[in-house]
């Protein structure tokens, strides 16, 4: 019974209808009215909300996500939560009456989903806010749950657009990362992706595994590029605290990566992407033809977001709280405790945060300058009304002029950005600028309260969930 309102279920046929007369990679990200901000408005007019599948089948060795693989899941109570929460969530927020740019299933591994579950959701934002035809909808899919099939069912749901787990084409490498998947199934399901979502299937791929060699990475990039489609996500294997595949570096089973390998396979692999058309347009993500991640592109421009499902993070400004006050949000990691309070509340937050005037421009700072588009004068200026980026940045004997003298940023007309080098570099130029940033804001500055500038509302000790 996913029945939803007329206009939810008016809006499935109309994504369905727009799917069918657009393929490729539909409009450019930011086009449209999904990034401009309302005249006389405090805030942008879009949003996009993130929802979070929990489980997986079987846990890869060097997952720290939150995901749980357990025997059987109830999907009806998960769905009938998931739908709740996001009503709950559209309703709690302004974003309400707005537009939802996009939309990404992530997870765990949302894949193993049943397409109803996907319709219901996307039905339930259709119904509490304005989901255009359009929107970006992206689901993540394991290449072991990914038949042409089940594509096509989500596809009926609403999905336009995937983003599949290839991680590499190495049969050893898949076994020694924990994956369900041979490289023969990845193939086959990036296969029936590209025919299904064509122009908007993105792949993400891992390299700096233990004991990879420089040549084996480049190898296994040139066969992905012979597979993929006009988006790549590209990720250095990080040992996380707890997952198995540190516990195997830690015990001196396998080696750890030496740095500088792993600067060379970035480079390399920028190059090879490059040379094949692809746009370096953020840290790790690389698109040709447009075919940028709209969803993906909100978070680095600081717009606001929803996060529904067990441990989604979201970041919004409450109903009636006024333009300024941006919250952060998280629901509770585990299911079950998430589940309960859905249904005794309608949602799972497990922690509000109010970020400060200076936090929220740590974040359009650290978020905005992975993307090559940097930091835009206007964007900067609806956080930071009172000082510009040229008064905290500008002035010289600071960071920033070492880093552009270096070829590494550029601050001008356009505003703030990395420049090609500098984004290979940026986790190295970021802390300064954030130094820069806080003693321009410091004592003397002008704004909102400086001092302890947060509020903390709702931090709960134990776990429980807080309201409203
Ligand atoms: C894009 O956003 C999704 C959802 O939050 C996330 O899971 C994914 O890792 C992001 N991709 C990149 C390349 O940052
Ligand atoms: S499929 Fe993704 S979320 Fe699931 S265990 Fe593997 S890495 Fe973690």
């Amino acid at each position: 019974g996913a029945a939803g309102p007329m206009a939810a279920r008016g809006w499935r046929r109309a994504a369905a209808a727009a799917a069918a007369v657009r393929p490729g990679p539909g409009r450019a990200p930011g086009a449209g009215p999904a990034s401009e901000p309302v005249p006389g408005a405090a805030a942008p007019a879009a949003a996009s909300v993130y929802v979070h599948w929990p489980y997986c089948r079987k846990r890869c060795s060097y997952c720290s996500f939150n995901t749980y693989v357990v025997p059987t899941v109830d999907e009806a109570a998960v769905r009938a939560c998931l739908v709740q929460e996001a009503r709950t969530l559209l309703q709690l927020s302004q974003v309400k009456r707005w537009v939802i740019t996009s939309v990404f299933f992530g997870g765990g591994t949302p894949s193993l989903a049943s397409p109803g579950t996907i319709a219901a959701v996307l039905e339930a934002v259709a119904g509490a806010a304005h989901l255009p035809a359009g929107a970006e909808v992206t689901l993540e899919a394991n290449p072991s749950s990914t038949t042409t099939q089940r594509l096509a069912g989500f596809k009926a749901a609403g999905v336009n657009r995937l983003s599949i787990g290839v991680q590499s084409l190495d049969d050893a490498e898949l076994r020694l990362l924990g994956r369900e998947h041979t490289a023969a199934e990845a193939q086959a399901a990036v296969e029936a992706a590209r025919g299904l979502f064509p122009g908007r299937t993105s792949i993400d791929l891992i390299f700096g595994l233990p004991r990879q060699s420089l040549d084996a990475w480049t190898q296994g990039l040139e066969a992905a590029l012979g597979l993929c489609d006009d988006h790549i996500s590209l990720y250095q294997l990080t040992l996380e605290w707890g997952t198995a595949l540190a516990a195997q570096v830690r015990g001196r089973a396998l080696p750890a990566p030496p740095q500088d390998l792993l600067a060379d396979m970035y480079q390399a692999a920028r190059t090879t992407l490059v040379a094949a058309g692809f746009r370096h347009y953020e840290v790790s993500n690389f698109a040709r033809k447009g075919a940028l991640s709209t969803h993906n592109l909100s978070y680095w421009r600081a717009e606001q977001y929803l996060g529904v499902g067990p441990g989604a993070h979201g970041r919004f400004v409450p109903r009636g709280e006024g333009g300024c006050s941006r919250e952060a949000r998280v629901q509770l990691p585990e299911p079950i405790a998430w589940m309960r309070a859905v249904q005794s509340q309608g949602h799972g937050t497990g922690k509000r945060v109010m970020l400060s005037p200076l936090e929220q421009l740590e974040e359009v700072l650290a978020l905005g300058l992975r993307t090559d588009e940097g930091i835009p004068p206007e964007r900067w200026g609806r956080f930071s009304p009172h000082l510009s980026l040229e008064a905290v940045f500008g002035a010289p004997g600071q960071a920033l002029q070492q880093q552009q003298q270096q070829g590494w940023m550029v601050l001008d007309g356009g505003g703030l950005r990395c420049t090609a080098r500098g984004l290979a570099v940026l986790d190295s130029l970021l802390p300064d600028l954030l130094c820069q940033l806080q003693r321009a804001w410091g004592p003397a500055a002008p704004g909102p309260a400086p001092g302890p500038g947060r509020k903390d509302p709702g931090a709960v000790p134990g776990g429980d969930a807080v309201g409203p």
